[in-house]
């Protein structure tokens, strides 16, 4: 396993270029089992939770080519010979579960392993399941996998979501364009992600509209076709590297982010003392000087401040002047890099859903254990600033979820290498 030693002090300069979403290409990748005709993605991130989602739709007969060394996915479905995810694969990546609603919508049967629990939580379907009955569909568990089938295809239903879950409504969008009749999906999730899914969709030939609200209406239509579609940057990419001058001190410019991509989030980081240009290329950051203040943060679902970004930000906090609270509301146990951070020196204290981080003037670099993949970043986000060595091993989590870190970051004049293991 490979592992990441940063050693900190050096402050950052220069410009670091934002990939395409993972998020938003791993609902776009399972799209393509709506039509038996290309899709085509431009700007896909090269990450390894592209790896297993390709490996995944090739289980299912999907023909995945993949040119310019991954930024282009040519996706064919026009012979499905399975409709069966296995646990093997899903219990990897949770997001597998995005294949459920089209294959339901193509095929009439999909049987989806439920993926278990995951590092930050026990990750349910229900609200998934009960999007995808209220279309008509009859779903069973049956030796932990979901056994759907769609007799005579699915219809058109109104449907209130108990909670914005952002996969729930990936699958249930996806499968209501093929239903007969009009879906109204209400406490739709409104993350960017969800409206790059809908344009690609719209491209295919489907008829939605509402999407970044909370209501969302779909009136179902015979078939797709195919489509090319360029991902939309990820935005949490993005708002980790503008936390790392924030932490290392020094001006970076981010490129292709955009200030609209993360209205709480900048909002956040300017009110602890950052300083945030739109450029024409990108964002510009900055911090604006000497330490920052501590400001309270609590997750919520878009527009809010986004859960995938807490950890990050923690570790921008714990040397802020002052004391924050950060209130995570969107998982139960997303807290697992503070015993970490604390490895390095840092005051937290979590109690339940909060932790309360005391600012300290400088971390000290150690040897650290990544849990999740935004922890893991979080802990080299915290060695740019720490005195001495952080090693940060386990990096496979990483790499689920950026490309490259130690060639970006290292571009900027960070002290950062990868030590490749065993
Ligand atoms: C997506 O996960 C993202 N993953 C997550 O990013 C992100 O943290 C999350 O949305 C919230 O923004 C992808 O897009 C591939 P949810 P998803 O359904 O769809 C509960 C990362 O780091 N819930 O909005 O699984 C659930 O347990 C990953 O890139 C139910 O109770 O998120 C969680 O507590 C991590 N029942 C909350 O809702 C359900 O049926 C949010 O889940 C579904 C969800």
């Amino acid at each position: 396993m490979d592992s990441i030693i940063v050693t900190g002090g050096a402050e950052l300069s220069g410009r670091i270029p934002i990939a395409g979403a993972k998020n938003a290409c791993l609902a776009l990748m399972p799209a393509t089992l709506l039509s038996d005709e290309p899709l085509t993605l431009m700007n896909a991130p090269r990450l390894s939770d592209i790896k297993t989602m390709t490996l995944l739709l090739q289980s299912l007969g999907v023909e995945v080519t993949a040119m310019q060394e991954g930024r282009v996915l040519t996706l064919s479905s026009h012979a499905l010979s399975s409709h069966r995810a296995d646990y093997d694969i899903v219990r990897k990546m949770r997001a597998s579960n995005l294949v459920l609603g089209p294959l339901l919508a193509r095929t009439g049967h999909a049987v989806v392993s439920l993926p278990g629990g995951c590092a930050i939580g026990a990750r349910p379907m229900d609200i998934h399941i009960t999007g995808l009955e209220a279309l008509g569909a009859e779903i069973e568990l049956r030796d932990g996998y979901l056994h759907a089938v769609a007799r005579g295809g699915l219809r058109g239903a109104v449907i209130e979501q108990r909670f914005a879950s952002v996969g729930a409504t990936e699958n249930v969008v996806m499968a209501a364009t093929l239903a007969k009749g009009t879906t109204v999906l209400k406490n739709a999730a409104r993350e960017p992600e969800i409206v790059d899914l809908v344009h690609c969709l719209r491209a295919m030939g489907a008829r939605i509209a509402g999407e970044g609200t909370g209501t969302i209406e779909i009136e179902g239509v015979e078939r797709l076709g195919g489509a090319t579609h360029r991902v939309v940057a990820d935005r949490i990419e993005l708002g980790t590297y503008m936390i790392a001058p924030a932490i290392a001190g020094g001006e970076v410019e981010l490129l292709g982010g955009r200030r609209e991509l993360l209205p709480a989030f900048c909002e956040k980081l300017e009110a602890a003392g950052v300083t945030i240009t739109q450029t024409n290329d990108g964002l510009r950051v900055a911090r604006a000087n000497g330490r920052v203040h501590a400001v309270d943060v609590k997750t919520e679902v878009y527009p809010g401040f986004p859960t995938d970004l807490q950890a990050q930000m923690m570790a921008l906090m714990c040397t802020a002047e002052g004391v924050s609270v950060l209130e995570e509301t969107i998982f139960e146990n997303r807290f697992m890099h503070a015993p970490e951070l604390m490895r390095m020196g840092a005051r937290i204290e979590v109690h339940g859903g909060h932790a309360t981080v005391t600012g300290v003037e400088r971390l000290r670099g150690a040897p650290v254990m990544a849990t999740d993949l935004r922890a893991s970043v979080s802990l080299i986000l915290a060695g740019l600033g720490a005195e001495g060595e952080t090693l940060v091993n386990r990096v496979y989590h990483l790499d689920r979820g950026y490309e490259r870190v130690e060639e970006k970051l290292s571009a900027c004049g960070a002290r950062i290498e990868r030590v490749r293991g065993e």
